[in-house]
C-alpha cells in the first residue's frame, strides 16, 4: 500500500512536471538532415539525438541530398504536430520556401550546418541558425600550413621560394566550401608566401571523389605539387589515400595535406602522421546548441542565452568556434 502510494505520488509529480512546462507526451521536434552518410553532420546528429533524451523526443529524416524529399518531411512534419523543426539543408538557398512554410503553420525553425541567405532569415522571428564562422576555418588551415612552411625549408620542394599547391573543394555554393577556401587563400597571401595555386576542384565532401581527384592532379602536376588543402577531412583522406597510391609516406616522401572536421578518421591520420592538421568543426556544441534553441522554442519560450548555454549573436545565430589541431598537443 505505501509502495502504491509512492509510485502515486511520483506519477503525480511527473504529470505536475509535465503540465508545469506546458509540454504533451506526443510533442515532438522534426529534424531533416540533407544525407545519412556524411560523417560530420552524422555527428551533429548524434548530438541532437543525446541532447533530447529526458527532454521533447525528436524524429529524425534523411533526405538523399534531395531538396523534393526534404521539403516532403517539412510538410509531414508540420501536419503530425511538430512542435519545432531543425533543418539541415539540401540546398541553402531553398532556405526560404521552408520558412515560409513553417511560419504561415507556426512552427519554428532551426537551421543548423549550411547557412541559410540573410535576406531568407529576415523573413520571420521564429528562426534560428546554428553553425560555425567559415572564414576562420579557411584560416586555421593556414596558419597549420604557415607554421609547417617556416619551420620546414625543404617544404619547398623546387625550391624556387613558391607554394605550388592544389585546393579540394566541397560542394560549390555551400558557405564552407566558398569562405573556407578564399580565407585559406587570404591568410596564406598575408603570410608573406608567395602563393601559386596549381589547381582546385570539387570532391563534394566525398572521401572517395577526392582520391580520384587528387590522382588526376598529380596526373597533370606531378611532383610540383608542394602542398594539398582540402575543405573538410574526408576529401584530405581521399588526397591521402591518391597520394600513398603513389608513392608518398613511404621512403621519406612526404605531402603536407590539411584537412577540417576533426572527425575520427581525421585525428587517426592526424596521430598517424599523414595528415598535418585539421580544424575542429565542434559537432557537439553546434548539436546541442540547436537541440537547445528548438526545445526552448517548442516548449513556448524565446531562446535566451541562460536558457540555450551559448552565445546568441543578433537574437538568431550561434557560432560555435572552431579549433585548430595538429599532432602531440593537438590544441593549439
Ligand atoms: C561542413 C563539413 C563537411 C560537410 C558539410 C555538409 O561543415 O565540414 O564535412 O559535413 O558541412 O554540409
Ligand atoms: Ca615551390
Amino acid at each position: 500500500m505505501r509502495r502504491f502510494f509512492f509510485l502515486s505520488f511520483v506519477f503525480a509529480a511527473i504529470i505536475l512536471s509535465a503540465s508545469a512546462s506546458g509540454n504533451k507526451e506526443e510533442d515532438f521536434i522534426g529534424v531533416s538532415v540533407y544525407r545519412a552518410d556524411d560523417a560530420f553532420t552524422e555527428e551533429e546528429r548524434q548530438w541532437i539525438e543525446k541532447d533530447s533524451l529526458g527532454l521533447m523526443p525528436v524524429r529524425v529524416k534523411a533526405a538523399e541530398n534531395r531538396q523534393s524529399i526534404q521539403n516532403e518531411h517539412i510538410s509531414q512534419f508540420i501536419e503530425d504536430g511538430a512542435k519545432a523543426i531543425i533543418v539541415n539543408p539540401v540546398d541553402r538557398t531553398s532556405s526560404g520556401a521552408i520558412i515560409e512554410k513553417c511560419r504561415k503553420a507556426d512552427v519554428p525553425l532551426v537551421f543548423i550546418n549550411r547557412e541559410p541567405l540573410a535576406d531568407d532569415m529576415a523573413i520571420w522571428d521564429k528562426v534560428y541558425y546554428v553553425g560555425a564562422r567559415a572564414e576562420s576555418a579557411g584560416r586555421f588551415e593556414a596558419k597549420i600550413f604557415i607554421n609547417y612552411w617556416f619551420s620546414h625549408p625543404e617544404a619547398d620542394k623546387n625550391g624556387d621560394g613558391i607554394l605550388q599547391f592544389v585546393i579540394i573543394k566541397g560542394e560549390p555554393g555551400h558557405q564552407d566550401t566558398e569562405l573556407r577556401s578564399e580565407y585559406l587563400m587570404r591568410t596564406l597571401a598575408e603570410s608573406g608566401i608567395v602563393i601559386d595555386r596549381l589547381d582546385e576542384d570539387t570532391a563534394l565532401w566525398e572521401r572517395e571523389r577526392a582520391e580520384d581527384l587528387m590522382s588526376a592532379f598529380l596526373a597533370v602536376h606531378g611532383d610540383a605539387i608542394e602542398a594539398v588543402f582540402a575543405n573538410n577531412d574526408q576529401m584530405a583522406l581521399g588526397a591521402i589515400d591518391a597520394l600513398k597510391n603513389a608513392g608518398y609516406f613511404s621512403d621519406g616522401e612526404y605531402m603536407p595535406v590539411i584537412g577540417c572536421d576533426a572527425i575520427p578518421v581525421g585525428l587517426e591520420a592526424l596521430q598517424d602522421g599523414t595528415l598535418l592538421g585539421t580544424v575542429l568543426n565542434d559537432a557537439e556544441g553546434q548539436g546541442k546548441a540547436a537541440y537547445r534553441i528548438a526545445f526552448e522554442l517548442a516548449s513556448g519560450r524565446i531562446p535566451t542565452e541562460e536558457s540555450i548555454g551559448y552565445p546568441l549573436t543578433d537574437e538568431k545565430y550561434v557560432w560555435i568556434p572552431y579549433t585548430m589541431m595538429i599532432q602531440g598537443n593537438n590544441l593549439i
